[in-house]
């Protein structure tokens, strides 16, 4: 049996049948309002909530003060508590990025993981702003190699977000699924009167999970995944979306 890392995030440790392999990589992949942040940010968050787990949150899209804004609206109340006494460190686009020459380098994040064996888990936010600021693909894969390596020797169990639009029409072989043990994608389907969330768990390395499609919500009281396909229904919608 490997060892499993719980998200705490309601129906999704069932479906991964446990929860992540702890110090594995997963990519949560999805266009841009399918929740990714706010997935990693209930993770980070639930890990010192309940499994007294300490985080490390990268973010090279939002600001400190907005994730804080958006991880309050979501339920989850005592975030600026756990940033102030340090048990989730956030850093934020203003400190990762030099806005003089509009850059990001790898070194300070490696610093930063290295410095004290303290965290647990980490929330890499997102993959494609920071490969943006890579010269060439050989740059990529160099730093992307550096960086899981990194990510394993430091007993981190990472979630790395990706923007990606279509599932299942993958066509390119990207470094990154080669290096992620795991994969899951978040996606939606506009109703006329509102708009449904799916979760799908693609793969993961080493620990067998549930395959199927599942519905799921945000609200504020964070995500809640279904997990069984008569959630379909429950949300009238008895049929697949696709
Ligand atoms: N309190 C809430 N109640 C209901 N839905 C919410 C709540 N907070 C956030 N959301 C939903 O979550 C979505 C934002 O999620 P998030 O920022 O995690 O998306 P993302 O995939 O990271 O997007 P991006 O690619 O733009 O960074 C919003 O579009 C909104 O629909
Ligand atoms: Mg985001």
């Amino acid at each position: 049996m490997v060892a499993l890392t719980e998200t705490g995030i309601d129906g999704l440790d069932r479906i991964l049948h446990g929860g992540l392999v702890r110090d594995s990589t997963t990519l949560v992949n999805g266009n841009p309002g399918t929740g990714k942040s706010l997935l990693g940010s209930e993770y980070l968050y639930n890990g010192v909530d309940q499994y007294d787990e300490d985080g490390i949150y990268f973010s090279f899209e939002e600001r400190a003060a907005d994730i804080r804004d958006a991880a309050e609206s979501f339920g989850l109340e005592r975030w600026g508590e756990y940033v102030e006494s340090g048990r989730i460190t956030v850093f934020d686009k203003e400190m990762l990025i030099d806005s003089e020459d509009y850059n990001a380098s790898l070194e300070p994040l490696l610093t930063e993981l290295t410095r004290e064996d303290r965290y647990d888990r980490l929330l890499f936010d997102s993959l494609n702003m920071f490969t943006m600021f890579m010269a060439d693909d050989r740059e990529k894969r160099q730093d992307l190699l550096k960086l899981t390596e990194v990510l394993s020797a430091n007993g981190l169990t990472t979630l790395i977000t990706k923007e990606q639009g279509d599932i299942f029409t993958q066509t390119d072989v990207d470094i990154e699924n080669f290096l992620a043990d795991g994969s899951l994608y978040l996606f939606q389907r506009s109703t006329d009167q509102s708009v449904r969330r799916y979760l799908w768990v693609e793969k993961m390395r080493k620990h067998d999970i549930e395959s199927d499609i599942f519905p799921m919500r945000i609200d504020e009281g964070g995500f809640k995944v279904y997990e069984n396909a008569s959630a379909f229904s429950m949300m009238n919608d008895a049929v697949s979306p696709f």
